[in-house]
């Protein structure tokens, strides 16, 4: 059975004032209810450390990047060593808006996830079709195109550490969720289509593959009882304590 995960992508969003709040809120609900699934919380760079200082227990930080680079002359990046050296061991890699302002490709994606394999680092790697991908019929193609490279340079032995979080574009922020079986669809053909061929049965199956988009308290039950998904990538609902602990509550 694998260990569901609710992990939080806050974006570029709080104060510092507003995210210590909310993640001792965090922290307090996660070791008092000490929850099955596993919670991560990812918020913007400059709050990891503190972040990490307030996290006594039950719950992780994760980045919500990282170079693909060492370190060196990157104005602007954050390297594996860096988030390293203050005890950071998640991040996403390939979130569609990194794809879409920052035009990151599913080269460049790979080179990211290994490189956070090298330092050790567990990655979220992110796919997820756009609507007039979906309405043409073609969202499997996308996102095996868009795994197939990301993950070209991992063993099976790395893989089965690595997460992936499938977000249909046209699903974030628009408060549109895909539909369980929708969800669920797409989630299989991941595993079976996708992670099989590359890493074998043994781990595609023990791969947690979350979903995100549009994902709130009233949608959650259903989406996480899905046999396929294994917990969720929460991006507007992550902000509000509320919401995400009765999201963290669904993944139980
Ligand atoms: O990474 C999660 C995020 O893209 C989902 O955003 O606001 O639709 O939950 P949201």
């Amino acid at each position: 059975m694998r260990r569901k995960i609710v992990a939080g992508n806050w974006k570029m969003n709080l104060s510092w004032d507003e995210a210590k709040s909310l993640l001792l809120g965090i922290n307090n609900f996660v070791n008092r209810h000490k929850p099955e699934s596993k919670v991560i919380v990812c918020p913007p760079f400059p709050f990891l450390d503190r972040a990490n200082d307030i996290f006594i227990g039950h719950a992780s930080v994760g980045a919500q990047n990282i170079s693909e680079f060492e370190n060196g002359a990157y104005t602007g990046e954050i390297s594996g060593s860096i988030l390293n050296s203050i005890g950071v061991h998640y991040t996403i890699v390939g979130h569609s808006e990194r794809r879409k302002y920052f035009h990151e490709t599913n080269e460049q994606i790979g080179e990211k996830v290994a490189m956070a394999i090298k330092k050790g680092i567990k990655t979220i790697v992110c796919c997820g079709e756009t609507g007039e991908e979906r309405e043409s019929g073609n969202q499997n193609n996308v996102v095996k195109e868009q795994l197939d490279v990301a993950l070209k340079n991992i063993s099976p032995e790395d893989m089965v550490r690595q997460i992936i979080a499938y977000e249909p574009v046209w699903a974030i922020g628009t408060g549109q969720t895909a539909s369980p079986s929708q969800a669920q669809e797409m989630h299989a053909f991941i595993r079976n289509e996708v992670l099989e061929p590359l890493f074998g049965a043994d781990v595609a199956n023990e791969v947690r593959i979350l979903y995100g988009g549009s994902v709130n308290s009233g949608n959650a039950d259903d989406l996480f009882s899905q046999p396929d998904i294994d917990g969720g990538l929460i991006g507007g609902a992550s902000l509000k304590l509320d919401d995400f602990t009765s999201i963290i509550h669904a993944a139980e």
